[in-house]
């Protein structure tokens, strides 16, 4: 008879509700602690999706309190690297929402600690396994491969999503603006689609809120691949339209694939819709990914199977917005 394993989440804010309802429909699992220096917000998370969770609102009590097989981090960045540390040294396995950490040197010991622990780390990079992207894959592999690509990431983030937060919009505690936050994704896609980034070179700027934040809302430049390919990017949360836009330019020898979630737009002219709606949960921007990617987490720890996104398989996209902020419009070499 297997036993039920002992779930818990730290972060009970915005992302949590994507990873919860995820979670109310992986077998073999139960969410038993929610935690969350805001008590009101573990609370509400326990009423909303498994009331019979326990709240805490300390993360290192609750790891000392509850035997945890798995915890899910969806606190801010600068969290993200002590509390998977802390995990891994209890052998608890991790389902980490992105970045992985906000420094080289974090990210170095991330790996390690890992390597030291019987815990596994899942990086939530869910874009990797939304179903445009798999089938915008699936088409250019039919011609050829993709020989190149350029990406357009345009948000808009207001002065309150900043203020109100009391982590973004900070270097020390968000990592960086745009880069390391919303553009990640499409970073980590391009990856995925051209190989490993060799250069980048980039420039980074803060056009509005100059008083409440100091990381780059604007950053633009070209990343280089092993494979010889190139990308191109403009990313910015600085824009003053309303509706964001994530685009992704994919460029066969015969053709050119859009991915704008959950579209694809296949040279200009045919629209494909590559799934319902309904599978939403938060908000839009965010894909349908988490469902996607939570229960393939679960299924590769029963399995032994490697991690839907491994640490070391993330780290690209890390390495691109650490080398983007040093660039200032000169090349920077990625190891
Ligand atoms: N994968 C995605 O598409 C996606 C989407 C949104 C956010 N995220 C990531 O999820 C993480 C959280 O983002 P968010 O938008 O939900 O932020 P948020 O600010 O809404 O939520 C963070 C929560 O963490 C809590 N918290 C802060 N310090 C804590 C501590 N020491 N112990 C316990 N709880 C603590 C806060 O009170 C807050 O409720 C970030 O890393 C963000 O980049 C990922």
């Amino acid at each position: 008879m297997t036993t039920t394993k002992r779930v818990a989440l730290v972060g009970c804010g915005t992302v949590s509700s994507n990873h919860l309802h995820a979670l109310l429909s992986v077998e073999g699992i139960c969410v038993c602690a929610l935690c969350d220096v805001r008590i009101e917000r573990a609370e509400q998370a326990r009423d909303t999706f498994f009331p019979q969770a326990r709240v805490y609102t300390d993360f290192d009590t609750m790891l000392r309190e509850e035997e945890l097989y798995a915890v899910h981090i969806c606190t801010p960045h600068y969290l993200h690297a002590p509390m998977t540390k802390a995990a891994l040294a209890r052998d608890i396995h991790v389902f980490l929402e992105k970045p992985m950490a906000i420094t080289a040197e974090d990210m170095d010991a991330l790996i390690e600690a890992e390597k030291n622990s019987r815990g596994r780390v899942c990086v939530c990079f869910q874009n990797r396994f939304s179903p445009a992207f798999l089938r915008a894959k699936e088409l250019c592999d039919a011609d050829g491969g993709i020989q190149t690509a350029a990406a357009t990431v345009i948000w808009q983030r207001t002065r309150e999503y900043y203020t109100e937060s009391g982590w973004r919009g900070r270097m020390a505690t968000e990592g960086g603006g745009v880069m390391v936050n919303q553009a990640i994704h499409t970073i980590d896609l391009l990856c995925q689609c051209l190989g490993k980034p060799t250069e980048v070179i980039a420039t980074c700027a803060n056009h509005h809120l100059k008083d409440v934040n100091d990381v780059e809302d604007t950053c633009e430049g070209i990343i280089r691949f092993d494979s010889g390919k190139q990308a191109s990017f403009f990313a910015t949360t600085a824009s003053v339209a309303q509706k964001d836009i994530t685009s992704i330019l994919l460029f066969t020898a015969h053709h050119t694939v859009e991915i704008r979630m959950p579209y694809l737009y296949i040279d200009a002219e045919t629209v494909e819709k590559t799934e319902d709606d309904r599978w939403f949960v938060g908000k839009a921007c965010y894909g349908s990914g988490h469902a996607c990617l939570i229960p393939r987490f679960y299924e590769a720890l029963e399995g032994g199977d490697p991690m839907p996104v491994s640490l070391v398989s993330a780290r690209a996209a890390h390495d691109i917005f650490l080398a983007a902020h040093r660039s200032n419009d000169t090349p920077v070499s990625i190891s």
